[in-house]
């Protein structure tokens, strides 16, 4: 159906645009030549270079030979079955190459480095993915977190890397945190599942760079979901699952942050610290245009959550970090206890006070009591208890009785957080990461390599990124067609409205509607 409506498009005359072009993204994302290229190129097949498949034997070698083998363009292939690892590889200086991880990759549980087991540095035109959604990494940190050693290696670091994407991979029960993006450009990361142990410091997706698309992800862990760190520009993130979690968040910032043009959309926590938590304390430098809207959520301990006096984290130097222009819109559910922790939390440095900020349709209601606090100090902009204006420090605290529109529709399977005593087992890639959505781009066990824009080359003219939306948005107002899982509609989009046939436009919410 995609390439068929793509075609049509094509043939219309109709001029397609980038997901890029109606979200805060500067360009466009993930690799630059597609998956089927590459592997046209060379194959380099981990058991041609020493691979065995076995969970117990250390394959650090293999990966690291086929690596160098198809570095410089190809595809390295870790095909089903059992792969260990006791040895931290870091696989560097990579071009137009691609790593599709069928099979499974364990940590060998006498192995208990630190460090990073998979780490990609300062490579381009790169893509990290599993051609059958079944690919994993095993950390099976529960044997380290249960002792409460709450350390032991990262399973997945990409550092410098650029035009790159990562998806359809299951990272599971990491002794540390599980996908770190240090400093990357250009990337796209999605349809991916993070579970681990309930207990802090397992950080799901850390991400700082520029021009990076998060989406369709869900993290069950018990601190960060996905998270933005300074420096960062121009990050979308979307459809996300924070599942037992930590909750997303922006920071710990320190001195000379500089963040500018984020935005969240159809974030969906449960059980978290947090809905959405921007932290600092002391620090210098700016948060500028962020956007966090449409946001779901319950029993959470805090929603709504700026906390410039953040203490968990060391007093950085400065008067404080400088935030400006940040809407929080279309926020709905509820928290666990109103009183307690409140679902705004807005507490800006007294030195620098936030300016333009801006709360509306924030409906967060309790579920024990009766009454709903929110908490404003040194904060200008409208809504909530916000002040108008721009200058001094104040502190004001209101107490809401009723709220009305918070009801959502809540995930399935909704089951209690994980202990630390047993192994976990690799789940499967979800087909859902927000209520009533579907992800943007199909699974690939579902569409098959042959039949993606990436893997199948069919649509050979189109770039090789973001198989779905690259090739089915038309251009505004043009009045397209949008194919299964294109976005059809919601506040702010421009795209077509009409979808291909048999599709059918359906809305999520107000800020969402999708071919289905
Ligand atoms: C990344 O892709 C863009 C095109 O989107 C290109 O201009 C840029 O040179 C690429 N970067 C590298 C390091 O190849
Ligand atoms: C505020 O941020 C939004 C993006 O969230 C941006 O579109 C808008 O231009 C910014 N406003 C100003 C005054 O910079
Ligand atoms: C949410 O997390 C719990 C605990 O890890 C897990 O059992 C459950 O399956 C997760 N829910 C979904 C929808 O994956």
């Amino acid at each position: 159906m995609k390439h068929f409506s793509s075609l049509l498009l094509a043939a219309a005359g109709l001029s397609l645009v980038e997901p890029w072009a109606q979200a805060q993204l500067s360009g466009r994302v993930g690799p630059t030549t597609n998956r089927a290229a590459k592997a046209a190129k060379k194959m380099c097949n981990i058991m041609n270079y020493g691979g065995v498949a076995s969970a117990t034997t250390d394959n650090s070698a293999a990966l690291t030979a086929a690596w160098n083998a198809c570095k410089g363009g190809g595809e390295v292939y870790i095909p089903s079955g059992s792969y260990g690892l006791s040895s931290w590889v870091t696989l560097s200086g990579g071009s137009g190459v691609s790593i599709n991880l069928e099979g499974v990759i364990y940590r060998i549980t006498s192995a208990t480095a630190g460090g990073t087991m998979i780490g990609i540095t300062s490579t381009t035109d790169f893509e990290f993915y599993s051609g059958n959604s079944k690919g994993a990494i095993q950390g099976y940190g529960y044997l380290l977190n249960a002792k409460g050693a709450n350390s032991g290696p990262r399973l997945v670091r990409l550092t410098k890397v650029t035009n790159f994407s990562f998806h359809d991979i299951a990272l599971v029960d990491a002794p540390e945190f599980f996908l770190v993006m240090d400093t990357c450009a250009n990337g796209e990361v999605y349809n991916s599942i993070i579970r681990g142990g309930s207990e802090g410091g397992l950080d799901g997706i850390d991400v700082w760079g520029q021009n990076i698309w998060i989406h369709d992800i869900e993290v069950t862990n018990k601190d960060e979901c996905v998270t933005v760190k300074s420096p960062a520009h121009n990050i979308l993130v979307e459809s996300i699952y924070c599942n037992w979690s930590g909750g997303s968040a922006m920071g710990s910032l320190g001195a000379n942050t500089d963040i500018s043009d984020i935005y969240y959309r159809n974030v969906y926590s449960q059980n978290c610290n947090q809905m959405y938590m921007i932290k600092s304390w002391g620090g210098s430098g700016t948060v500028k245009n962020v956007k966090l809207e449409n946001f779901w959520g319950h029993s959470n301990a805090y929603s709504l959550d700026l906390n410039a006096y953040w203490t968990s984290m060391t007093q950085a130097a400065g008067s404080g970090v400088s935030y400006q222009n940040i809407t929080f819109s279309a926020w709905k559910g509820t928290n666990a206890n109103g009183a307690q922790r409140g679902s705004v939390q807005v507490l800006c440095p007294s030195g620098v006070p936030c300016t333009g900020i801006t709360i509306q349709d924030v409906n967060i209601w309790t579920e024990s009591g009766s009454i709903e606090k929110e908490v404003c100090q040194n904060a200008y902009g409208t809504g909530a208890c916000l002040k108008g204006g721009s200058g001094g420090t104040y502190t004001t605290t209101v107490t809401r009785t009723t709220t009305s529109n918070y009801a959502i529709q809540t995930m399935p399977n909704e089951i209690k957080a994980w202990g630390l005593g047993t192994a976990i087992p690799i789940p499967a890639i979800p087909t859902s990461f927000f209520p009533g959505l579907r992800p943007i781009s199909a699974l690939m066990a579902a569409s098959g390599s042959a039949n993606n824009n990436n893997g199948g080359g069919s649509v050979s003219t189109t770039p090789a990124a973001n198989p779905a939306p690259t090739t089915t948005k038309a251009s505004s107002g043009s009045g397209g067609v949008q194919s299964q899982y294109g976005q059809c509609g919601g506040s702010g989009y421009s795209g077509p409205t009409a979808c291909a046939a048999p599709y059918a436009c359906s809305t999520a919410n107000a800020y969402y509607a999708q071919c289905l």
